[in-house]
């Protein structure tokens, strides 16, 4: 008989994982079905509203909005991100949504005119409640530069300002699928994937 290995295991338990996912972010939702595809986990949006607390942590943010999240006989994931500039002492980090929303990249390209230290870190944490309660977070993260103009006009929020280290493109200049290989949020997901597969190989072998 055919060895039992856990790449096969993974195979044959993820056709049975989907996630339902908390976000009226879609173009963060895609980045995350997608990279959760490639795991061969399926997931879709579900129509829930998430908490949103402050915190200056972003696994703190996280896992409270999971842990408020109702209960669920299907994973429910949530997300939070944000972008850490050093020059600017980890600035706008957990405020970096509304920062977006009221600065924008043009503000942040303002706020670092002269300024020649451009590094920034992209952070990520994905938070997954499962149906039992109980919730895990998961955390990537990409450094990279703040560029001195914004390229590219794919992604959102800060992708056309963000070029991470290695790369020549922006994130607003990749695909999808290739930003998902450099992103925080796609390492993030990734980490999440992986958990979900092992969790579930082994709750199903030990039936
Ligand atoms: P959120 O609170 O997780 O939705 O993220 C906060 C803000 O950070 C978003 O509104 C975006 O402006 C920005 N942001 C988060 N992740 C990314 C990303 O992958 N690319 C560009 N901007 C991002």
């Amino acid at each position: 008989m055919k060895a039992f290995t856990i790449k096969s295991a993974r195979l044959r338990f993820s056709a049975m994982v989907k996630v339902y996912l908390v976000t009226s972010n879609r173009a963060k939702a895609a980045e995350i079905i997608s990279a959760l595809a490639e795991a061969g986990i399926t997931a879709e949006i579900a129509p829930i509203k998430k908490l949103e607390v402050q915190s200056d942590s972003l696994e703190e943010i996280a896992r409270v909005a999971a842990e408020s999240l109702p209960p669920s006989n299907a994973p429910l994931v949530v997300e939070d991100a944000g972008l850490f500039i050093t020059a600017l002492n980890g600035f706008p980090g957990p405020y970096s949504h509304y920062v977006y929303k009221t600065l924008g990249c043009r503000g942040i390209l303002k706020l670092l005119e002269g300024v020649e230290e451009r590094r920034a870190c992209f952070k990520s944490a994905v938070a997954a409640k499962m149906p039992g309660g109980e919730v895990e977070v998961f955390t990537g993260e990409t450094w990279g530069v703040i560029t001195r103009e914004e390229r590219g006009d794919k992604g959102f929020g800060f992708d056309p300002i963000f070029q991470p280290e290695g790369s020549a493109k922006t994130f607003a200049e990749m695909s999808l699928e290739e930003k998902n290989l450099w992103s925080h949020r796609g390492k993030a997901v990734r980490r999440l994937a992986q958990w979900l597969l092992e969790k579930y190989s082994a709750e199903a072998g030990g039936r």
